[in-house]
């Protein structure tokens, strides 16, 4: 049996952040994973381009039963840490939209950049093998996997989420922590797309059709791309919602977020003979504003309208109200909402308070960042602070 300083659980983004943190400080790190590469989630993100932070990282932009857990993590690892750290690897970047920012080149450099870091850090890395078992006795962590058994003081869960199965994604984490008395908030797929049912089928014949929208979901709203799919809703704004969203409740799409109240009725006082469905195809793309048009009634000339008609019509495109039946499940998701839940943990060092030794980072704590990049920023902040308290254990 080997000995260890801390044995890390999944070397996604959180745990490659977390072992090179605690190994470049000395700790000895034994950081494993029961797939054959390591970040695989970190490759295939943004496109192949990794949305790696988010320069408006704040609190606020995360979801969790305990809105304040994560700020004590990011206001010590910030966007702008990270980006020196791409800086010193000489990784080239830049902002797409909303503060969103993606590596010139390819997300392979920051695999490659957290490797270097770990074996900086001599990080000893294990890949393709299962953990058989964990064990906790004399206050010490002891792991089988593979052939293999390792042991530490620290147990460091870091294996992700369930969403995208096919990568990797396991409830392993969830397990794991029931097993030590920690509490689960009900896991949920997020930044995922919307399905819809029922009437709402017509929709489906919208698919590719997209526009930008205000999208709300509970309190939450959304000023980004809606896009309809052949099962529903997708698009940032749908995913944004998704995160917010609950079985039974409505999305409601602003389909016209710049136009100020009154204006079909100043367009029909403007020109009483313009087509109704041409001033709604001029902000709208023609499918839409047809499909919208035929369900609100709307034909003819916007003269033939009374302006109570019309208020109404405005009414309806400003907060149209659909009923998703649920939504493409983990195998869509790029993250899931809920997780371990904090009340037990340390914001400061990412420990459970009555398991000594044993820490939750990244995803599989309940902390969900909404999309562009935050998610990223937790992983790396959380996995940050937890590998500086395994270090000055
Ligand atoms: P992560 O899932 O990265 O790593 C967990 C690791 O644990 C994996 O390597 C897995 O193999 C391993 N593991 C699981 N079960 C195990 C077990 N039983 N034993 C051993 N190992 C186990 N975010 C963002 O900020 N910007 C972006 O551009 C994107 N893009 C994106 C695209 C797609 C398609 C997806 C699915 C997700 C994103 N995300 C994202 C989200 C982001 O990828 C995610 O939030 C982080 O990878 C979470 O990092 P973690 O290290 O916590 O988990």
């Amino acid at each position: 049996m080997t000995s260890y300083d801390a044995i890390i659980l999944g070397a996604g983004a959180a745990g490659l952040m977390c072992a090179a943190t605690a190994g470049q400080r000395g700790a000895r790190i034994l950081l494993l994973d029961h797939a054959d590469s390591a970040g695989k989630k970190i490759l295939i993100s943004g496109g192949g381009r990794c949305n790696f932070t988010n320069i408006g990282t704040t609190p606020e932009r995360f979801l969790s039963a305990n809105p304040h857990f994560a700020r004590s993590a990011l206001a010590r690892y910030t966007p702008a840490d990270f980006l020196a750290l791409i800086a010193r690897h000489g990784i080239a970047w830049h902002e797409k939209t909303l503060g969103q920012l993606f590596c010139d080149g390819s997300a392979k450099q920051i695999v490659a950049m957290l490797l270097e870091e770990c074996a900086t850090g001599r990080v000893k890395i294990a890949l393709g093998e299962a953990v058989s078992t964990v064990d906790h006795a004399d206050g010490r962590y002891r792991i089988r996997f593979g052939a293999r058994t390792a042991e530490a003081p620290a147990l460091v869960i870091a294996t992700g989420g369930p969403s995208i199965p096919k990568l990797g994604a396991s409830g392993f984490a969830y397990d794991l922590a029931r097993r030590f008395g920690l509490k689960v908030v009900e896991p949920r797929p997020a930044l995922v797309p919307l399905t819809l049912g029922g009437e709402e089928v017509l929709f489906r014949e919208l698919s590719g059709v997209s526009a930008e929208v205000t999208a709300k979901a509970g309190k939450a709203s959304f000023r980004e791309a809606a896009l309809f799919t052949h099962r529903g809703l997708s698009g940032p704004a749908i995913l944004q919602a998704s995160s917010y969203w609950r079985h039974g409740e409505a999305v409601t799409i602003d389909f016209l977020p710049d136009r100020p109240a009154g204006w079909l009725r100043e367009a029909k006082r403007a020109n009483p003979k313009a087509g109704i469905l041409r001033m709604l195809g001029g902000r709208l793309p023609d499918r839409l504003a047809e499909t919208l048009a035929e369900r609100l009634g709307l034909s003819g000339e916007i003269g033939a309208f009374t302006d109570g008609r019309l208020q109404a019509a405005e009414q309806a495109l400003a907060a149209w109200h659909f009923h998703p039946n649920g939504t493409e499940g983990f195998a869509k998701a790029e993250v899931t909402v809920g997780g371990i839940s904090t009340q037990r943990l340390s914001s400061q060092t990412m420990e459970a308070r009555d398991v000594p030794g044993l820490h939750a980072i990244g995803e599989a704590v309940d902390v969900t960042g909404w999309l562009g990049g935050y998610n990223f920023q937790w992983a790396w902040a959380s996995g940050r602070a937890c590998g500086e308290a395994i270090a000055s254990r």
